[in-house]
């Protein structure tokens, strides 16, 4: 019992200091592993999704160089992952901000450098996206030299009110 307490709060820990050190990373040093990809797809297919449709999403992984120096405002990022849905409103696209955001940290999670992505939703080469499926919100990353540290966070960053 003690020992579960304690490695909850350990991971409490942990999941706070990394929501706090994560950040936009805009610069790449090179590309990922293929391992470092399977732990970001795994946290995209963790996410949740609004009434649990998951078959109403695509993820297309772009690394392939020619493809790339199709696109502009992805930061010569060399992986892209772009969410796609083939019922684009309200709630797909708050749940391809979930799936990106998951993604955002298990990359940053795993040393990489990551950012959220809209700049470059237009230029995607339209062969690349599934028959059907419109990009909604995508995910630069590749290797950094930055470091990651728990970051001072205002808390009036987001104007907050309280009913209580
Ligand atoms: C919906 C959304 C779209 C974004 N689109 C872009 C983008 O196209 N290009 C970019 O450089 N950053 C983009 N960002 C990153 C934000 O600019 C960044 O998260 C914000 O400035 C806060 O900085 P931080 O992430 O370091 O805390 C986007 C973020 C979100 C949530």
């Amino acid at each position: 019992m003690l020992r579960s307490l304690l490695l909850g709060g350990l991971l409490i820990m942990e999941t706070q200091k990394m929501i706090s050190s994560r950040k936009a990373i805009r610069e790449y040093s090179g590309q990922i592993t293929d391992y470092q990809l399977h732990e970001i797809l795994t946290a995209a297919n963790a996410s949740p999704v609004a009434m649990g449709q998951y078959d109403n999403y695509r993820l297309t992984v772009i690394q392939d160089p020619a493809t790339l120096a199709k696109m502009s405002g992805v930061y010569d990022a060399p992986t892209v992952i772009v969410v796609s849905t083939n019922n684009a409103g309200a709630p797909e696209e708050v749940s391809a901000g979930a799936i990106v955001h998951n993604m955002e940290l298990a990359a940053e999670d795993q040393g990489l450098g990551a950012n959220y992505n809209m700049g470059g939703l237009s230029s995607i080469p339209a062969d690349v996206i599934p028959s059907g499926f419109t990009p909604v919100f995508g995910l630069t990353v590749g290797q950094t030299t930055e470091k990651f540290a728990p970051r001072e966070v205002p808390m009036d960053r987001i104007k907050t009110n309280f009913v209580k």
